[in-house]
């Protein structure tokens, strides 16, 4: 059950180049009701402050139901996103959470494979977790500009298989991450992606050219603007086979073959 509350920040540590990962209190009891794929709303100014006027949304990377915290992994990009790299430890951010659905893992699934662009790695990690404890085999494929701007392995679970790629090709594969896809093609059930857009239309391309008898699934985290968060204001609708979908609510995860591309 979504609510609002106030988190403090325990620590803050320097990842993937610009970003930040930012270990946050919250409510007792709450991180272990908390599942893979969902996120939280966060108002990213001073209070008294009305700019900017809407929270912006985070996907949760982990949580830690011993100590009652999460994180997530921040990257700076508007006025929005830099104010909130720029907290300290021992301030308090007004958090609307937990929101959305999440990424489902069928039961005969064995062999998961992730697609992260960027600062999509977040729900990825918690995901990955969360299929090890279960016993399944998971490879992590992840693709960024540079080898800064990646999640250093030592952030990837350790019986995870990390593989990257890169623009400039600094490190792992130079290109696209999506050009890694079609060697795990035949061995995942499933798929899980997380990153931009444009991300996900070249994994749509790779995974309908190579795929067979709609193996393996794939599932998407969808990114939109979101004003409310509670399915209110329809800011963040997405075009699904089954008509328009609030994101904030149905979403953000979404079968590929669901969502009108
Ligand atoms: C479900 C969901 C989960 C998310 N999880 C994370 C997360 O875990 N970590 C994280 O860092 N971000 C995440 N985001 C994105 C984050 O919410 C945005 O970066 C943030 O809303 C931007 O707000 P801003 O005020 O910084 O930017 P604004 O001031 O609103 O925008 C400034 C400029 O930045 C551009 N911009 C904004 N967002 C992005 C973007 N994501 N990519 C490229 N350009 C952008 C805008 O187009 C605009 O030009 C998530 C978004 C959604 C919908
Ligand atoms: S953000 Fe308002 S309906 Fe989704």
């Amino acid at each position: 059950m979504a609510r609002e509350f106030d988190g403090e920040i325990l620590a803050c540590e320097p990842v993937m180049g610009d970003s930040t990962l930012m270990t946050v209190t919250l409510p007792r009891g709450m991180a272990g009701g908390m599942v893979a794929g969902q996120f939280v709303q966060i108002l990213t100014r001073m209070d008294g402050s009305h700019d900017p006027l809407l929270r912006r949304p985070y996907s949760v990377y982990g949580v830690d139901p011993d100590t009652d915290t999460m994180r997530l992994l921040v990257r700076p990009y508007g006025r929005g996103s830099a104010w909130l790299a720029e907290r300290q430890v021992g301030q308090t951010l007004d958090i609307l959470g937990p929101l959305g659905n999440a990424f489902q893992i069928s039961p005969r699934a064995r062999n998961l494979l992730m697609v992260a662009g960027g600062v999509g790695a977040a729900p990825l990690v918690m995901l990955s977790e969360q299929a090890l404890a279960r016993g399944l085999s998971v490879t992590y494929l992840m693709g960024g500009m540079r080898a800064e701007a990646l999640l250093a392995p030592a952030l990837v679970p350790a019986a995870v298989e990390y593989v990257v790629a890169t623009d400039d090709g600094s490190r792992g594969h130079r290109g696209f991450v999506t050009d890694l896809v079609p060697d795990y093609l035949s061995w995942a059930d499933q798929i899980f992606a997380c990153g931009p857009e444009a991300m996900f239309l070249s994994l749509r391309g790779v995974v309908m050219r190579h795929r067979v008898g709609g193996k393996p699934t794939v599932q998407v985290s969808v990114e939109r603007g979101m004003a409310c968060g509670l399915g209110a204001c329809l800011g963040c609708v997405v075009e699904t086979k089954r008509g328009m979908r609030t994101s904030c609510v149905d979403g953000p995860i979404y079968d590929m073959d669901e969502v009108v591309w």
